[in-house]
């Protein structure tokens, strides 16, 4: 369908519909259910420099309409991915999206600097919605000044497309969007997980072993529309949503609110065929209300029309 696809800097994709970071691995077993070349894009599991374990387990419990998950990033490393994941991908002909990890700016940038150096990595989805970074004891993207130094910083490592990932555990998440726009993303995606926690009432044991965890799911949908919203009123740049997406009307209600693109996570465990199946109600939408996707961006308005 015409009218589908949606700039991000200098990359075209061919539609709105992305598969969220960590919530895919690297594209090896989704891509047996689906075809990674007709969704807009894949973005991987996070990436530093080396490989790492992440957390103890147990580190996924279910809640109502959602998930907390402490998984601490693990993952193979920046080099392993090229060497072995990559070219899987690139036979799928995806677009395909790196979630940049580091625990210092200096990983950040040499994680940066080597997917800008790599053929078939379309872009680099900055994550400093991530909590481990050494330097401040925080994650880069709960500050404006850090988020504004490490946007620029990797800005200027890599001359392809730069989405900065924001994370909702904030009060003001536009002024963190603004900042990453000032300091040159072309894109910002959001939101990362809730930090939640529960509790097993019988031990009282936390339910994952790092105490909190990142909620995801439906449950967290109404926060990030509205963070979608306030950041897309905010910035010039696109916005990129997600959180809780498990149907293709829930993708419209981002499309509403400001996103030009969107991420779906957490409905790929319980159904690998949703991005095809939102993709395809998106269209269905459209062309009943004989629309384009660029006139519902931002159409919301409070309250009932007069
Ligand atoms: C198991 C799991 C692992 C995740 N790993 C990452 C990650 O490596 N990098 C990242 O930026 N976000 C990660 N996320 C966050 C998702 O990409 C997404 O922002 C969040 O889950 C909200 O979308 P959803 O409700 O559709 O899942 C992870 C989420 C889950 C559930």
């Amino acid at each position: 369908m015409e009218g589908l696809d949606v700039r991000i800097g200098s990359l075209s994709l061919k539609n709105p519909v992305l598969l969220a970071s960590g919530c895919v691995g690297y594209g090896e077993e989704i891509g047996r259910f689906i075809d990674l070349s007709a969704i807009g894009g894949i973005v991987v599991k996070g990436l530093y420099m080396k490989p790492r374990i992440g957390n103890p387990p147990p580190r996924i419990w279910e809640t109502p309409s959602g998930m907390l998950n402490s998984i601490g990033l693990s993952g193979i490393g920046i080099h392993a991915f090229i060497q072995e994941k990559l070219p899987l991908l690139r036979e799928t002909g995806a677009t395909v999206i790196v979630n940049v990890c580091g625990e210092t700016e200096n990983e950040y940038e040499e994680v940066s600097r080597v997917c800008d150096a790599t053929d078939g990595i379309h872009a680099l989805e900055l994550n400093i919605s991530c909590p481990n970074i050494k330097e401040n004891g925080r994650c880069p993207g709960m500050n404006r000044d850090a988020t504004f130094s490490l946007v620029s910083r990797i800005r200027k490592a890599t001359k392809k497309p730069l989405i900065a990932k924001l994370s909702p555990n904030i009060t003001d998440i536009a002024s963190i969007a603004q900042s990453a726009e000032e300091a040159g993303a072309d894109a910002v995606s959001l939101i990362n997980t809730l930090l939640g926690m529960a509790i097993d009432i019988e031990t009282g044991e936390t339910r994952t072993a790092t105490g909190m965890g990142g909620l995801s799911g439906p449950a967290i949908r109404p926060v990030a529309v509205r963070m979608v919203y306030q950041v897309a009123r905010t910035v010039s740049i696109p916005v990129i949503g997600m959180g809780g997406i498990s149907t293709w009307r829930d993708a419209i209600e981002f499309f509403m609110a400001g996103a030009g693109a969107i991420q779906i996570g957490t409905t790929n465990f319980i159904n690998p065929h949703v991005s095809i199946e939102i993709l395809n109600g998106i269209q269905d939408y459209l062309v009943s209300r004989r629309q384009k996707l660029a006139d519902i961006i931002g159409c919301c308005h409070i309250g009932p029309r007069r």
